[in-house]
């Protein structure tokens, strides 16, 4: 079996990298579920990451979350980042403000000397407002810049701790649930097939978008998040980077 292949770390990355097929899996060690300082370590990574993408002007687009939010204790003034403009990849303010894409950016502008664009929307517009909206400038100006978006750093979420989070209504819930959504990312819930059953209606990047982009940092770890993880990357994006823990590699090695 697959288990008895790997020893180590980096066996086991270049096992999930061509599992998966994208271009590269980055497993720091510890399991975020129990050691919360394995955050910091995958920031730590993410950043690096970042630093070696970023020359020239670019467009980063950036979700919410607490993984991506640590990637700001890892990220300093550096003249490659100072051209980057970063963008908030949804304009929804369900989560708390510390977690929210719209803060991330800017926490991140202010460490690397970079600028950072903002759009601040309610997590769940109704369809009126939502087609509405999609003709105010400023959001047609956001919807470009997601057209021209160089690069994505997002997190991934289980499904139902996303929905909860965001305070999703019952009915939603239910829903997420009958679609079997199992992960979420940047709005969109996947099934362990990996098809995106749901969209949270709000302006934001869109799944093509993101498939488009020519760089993506996607972090995520912890056991818990295994299953989340392995429903996103079913239908990947080849120049995907997985930044993740241990704890969630492993987990994801004996569920597959
Ligand atoms: O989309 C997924 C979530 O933003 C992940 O949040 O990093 O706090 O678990 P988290």
């Amino acid at each position: 079996s697959l288990v008895h292949e790997w020893s180590g770390i980096s066996s086991l990355e270049t096992i999930l990298t061509r599992q998966f097929k994208i271009q590269k899996v980055i497993i720091v060690p510890g399991n975020n579920d129990v050691e919360p300082s394995v955050k910091t370590l995958m920031g730590t990574e993410a950043a690096n990451e970042l630093e070696r993408l970023a020359n020239g002007k670019k467009t980063v687009a950036v979700t919410g979350g607490s993984t991506v939010s640590a990637i700001a204790e890892s990220l300093t003034p550096s003249n490659k980042f100072s051209q980057l403009q970063f963008i908030a990849a949804r304009g929804g303010i369900g989560e708390e403000m510390q977690l929210q894409a719209n803060t991330i950016a800017s926490v991140f502008a202010s460490k690397t000397g970079g600028t950072y664009r903002t759009l601040y929307l309610p997590e769940y517009l109704s369809e009126n407002a939502y087609s509405t909206m999609m003709q105010e400038p400023i959001v047609r100006e956001m919807i470009d810049l997601y057209e021209q978006t160089d690069i994505v750093i997002h997190g991934i979420g289980s499904a139902e701790e996303m929905a909860v989070r965001r305070n999703s209504s019952p009915e939603d819930l239910q829903a997420l649930q009958s679609f079997g959504a199992v992960g979420e990312a940047f709005g969109y819930y996947f099934d362990e097939t990996g098809n995106a059953v749901h969209r949270i209606r709000t302006v934001g990047i869109q799944l093509e978008q993101v498939h488009k982009c020519p760089s993506i940092l996607a972090v995520a770890g912890g056991t818990s998040k295994a299953k989340a993880i392995l429903s996103y990357i079913k239908n990947p994006a080849e120049q995907t980077i997985l930044i993740t823990d241990l704890g969630a590699a492993e987990e994801m090695i004996q569920l597959l």
